[in-house]
């Protein structure tokens, strides 16, 4: 069932979603140079660059490509001590409580998987880790990255080492890793902010640390949670980057830039919660979650000026989008004349229990992201409208429940063989009850981007569900069901 009323029901007939916000833009007269593309000579343009047909994927007589594979699985995590006997003695202090640390986080380069165990609770010995790819063990302990020494202890904390790291991004051309770090002890048992918030980058190959930036205090809230991050690169200058990093408790976005070693805080309505979409209902528990905006996403324009940010808050079924040009005007956001609010916009609706943490977009321009509520991994090829039956789900779950619990982070890698990989947790379990230690409780799990799609409706070589020529973007209030 689906509720509207007129006034608030409004269509934009547009080539893509794409250009939704280029028209969007010069209504409201905004003066972005770099977007003046002329719609009535763009068609070609548009197909044949951003949209442009894949080959069609290859069967694989070697794997199924056609599914998710299990690269690690963990009933719980055990780090990589330098010693037996420090282990031993981590555990006994209580700086290491085996049962406390919970994979959050998921990223990928070469051969390493990056992972977060954030402090939600006491006895968590480090907050990003890695391991390497492939593995010979499923289940191995996990290396503090870079190193232990880079790991501040809960306890008199030093808030230059790491604290505790939510999430990750990897930028693949300047080869870094970044991670938002939040600052943030026991924040299930009693949110304590030990150190700022700060944005941290590695250079891959050496593992040293090449950027560390502290927000300042006016751009953090009381009850802040800086729990995701996303990269822009700027024609592919690494010394031009961008970082877009949510609050999550706090509704906003705070864009950093690294030329400018500043950073500014973006607002928008449509980064809070919805009400209905924050009453959770997974593995028996019932709990509420008011989080705000969270999931983020860059579209792969020709140039990244024509770069749009997919976004969605956590406790919502709605995906909305914003030119990344508006973000990193900072005059417009430290200054505050012009009215930015209707330039952010919705894009449609993923309909009840489509909750969604993280997304990412592969070079196919085929948006992935993670059905929190449903246990399932969404896709979306963004050249399409955003509706339901445009909207694809990749796990064909046959009577086997409990492989992902919680699909709670995604990646796309950057390889030439593309690969989508989720990371699932069982978070609401770890929170609200007990987590099962003699049951697989954490998994990663990797599918080819072009074999996971093929047969569903995000493959970009079918057409759009009613074969429109032109796709029509509405802007919906109200709920449909
Ligand atoms: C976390 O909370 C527990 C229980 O309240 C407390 O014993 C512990 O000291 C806290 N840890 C930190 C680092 O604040
Ligand atoms: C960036 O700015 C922060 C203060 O906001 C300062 O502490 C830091 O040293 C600066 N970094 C560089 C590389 O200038
Ligand atoms: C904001 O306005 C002031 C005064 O009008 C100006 O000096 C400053 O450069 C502006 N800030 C930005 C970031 O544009
Ligand atoms: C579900 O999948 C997991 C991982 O492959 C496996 O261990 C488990 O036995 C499966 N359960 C059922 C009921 O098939």
């Amino acid at each position: 069932m689906c509720l509207y009323s007129a006034n608030q029901f409004r269509i934009y007939v547009m080539k893509s979603s794409y250009f939704t916000i280029i028209t969007l833009l010069s209504i409201v007269g905004l003066r972005y140079n770099s977007i003046g593309v002329n719609a009535a000579n763009s068609d070609q343009s548009l197909l044949s660059t951003h949209f442009k047909l894949q080959n069609p994927p290859m069967p694989d007589a070697k794997r199924d490509s056609n599914l998710f594979q299990i690269i690690n699985e963990w009933k719980y995590m055990d780090f990589e001590y330098p010693t037996f006997v420090e282990r031993q003695l981590a555990i006994k202090n209580g700086d290491f409580i085996p049962k406390n640390n919970l994979p959050l986080g998921i990223d990928v380069y070469g051969n390493r998987l990056f992972i977060t165990t954030p402090r939600w609770k006491d006895g968590v010995p480090a907050s990003l880790v890695t391991v390497t790819y492939p593995t010979k063990e499923i289940s191995p302990p996990v290396k503090p990255y870079p190193s232990w020494q880079a790991h501040s202890s809960p306890y008199n904390a030093d808030c230059s080492k790491l604290i505790s790291v939510y999430r990750t991004a990897v930028d693949v051309q300047c080869n870094r890793l970044w991670a938002i770090d939040s600052g943030i002890v026991n924040a299930t048992v009693k949110l304590n902010q030990i150190c700022p918030p700060k944005i941290v980058a590695f250079d891959l190959s050496s593992d040293e640390m090449l950027v560390r930036y502290q927000l300042p205090e006016s751009q953090i809230k009381q009850d802040s949670l800086h729990s995701n991050i996303a990269v822009d690169i700027r024609n592919n200058d690494c010394s031009d980057a961008h970082v877009f990093v949510t609050d999550v408790w706090r509704f906003g976005i705070v864009v950093y830039s690294l030329l400018k070693n500043r950073s500014w805080r973006v607002t928008n309505y449509n980064f809070s919660p919805n009400p209905l979409a924050s009453d959770f209902n997974v593995y028996g528990l019932n709990f509420q979650w008011l989080d705000g905006v969270f999931g983020m996403s860059l579209s792969n324009g020709p140039r990244s000026s024509d770069r749009v940010l997919y976004f969605h808050p956590m406790a919502s079924y709605k995906e909305f989008m914003v030119s990344t040009d508006l973000l990193l005007d900072e005059s417009l956001w430290t200054n505050g004349t012009v009215d930015t609010s209707k330039l952010f916009i919705s894009i449609g609706d993923r309909g009840l229990n489509g909750q969604s943490s993280t997304s990412g977009i592969a070079r196919n321009g085929v948006m992935f992201f993670t059905q929190v509520h449903r246990d399932n991994v969404g896709c979306w090829d963004t050249s399409k409208p955003y509706k339901r039956s445009n909207l694809g789900t990749l796990l064909k779950n046959s009577g086997n429940e409990t492989l992902i619990q919680f699909p709670n982070d995604l990646k796309i890698d950057q390889e030439q063989r593309q690969g989508v990989w989720v990371i699932s947790n069982r978070l609401p379990i770890y929170l609200y009850s007990q987590l099962d230690y003699s049951d697989i409780n954490f998994r990663i799990l990797r599918a080819d981007v072009d074999g996971i799609i093929a047969s569903t409706i995000c493959n970009p070589m079918f057409e759009s569900a009613r074969k429109e020529k032109f796709t029509v973007v509405s802007i919906e209030e109200g709920q449909c069901y």
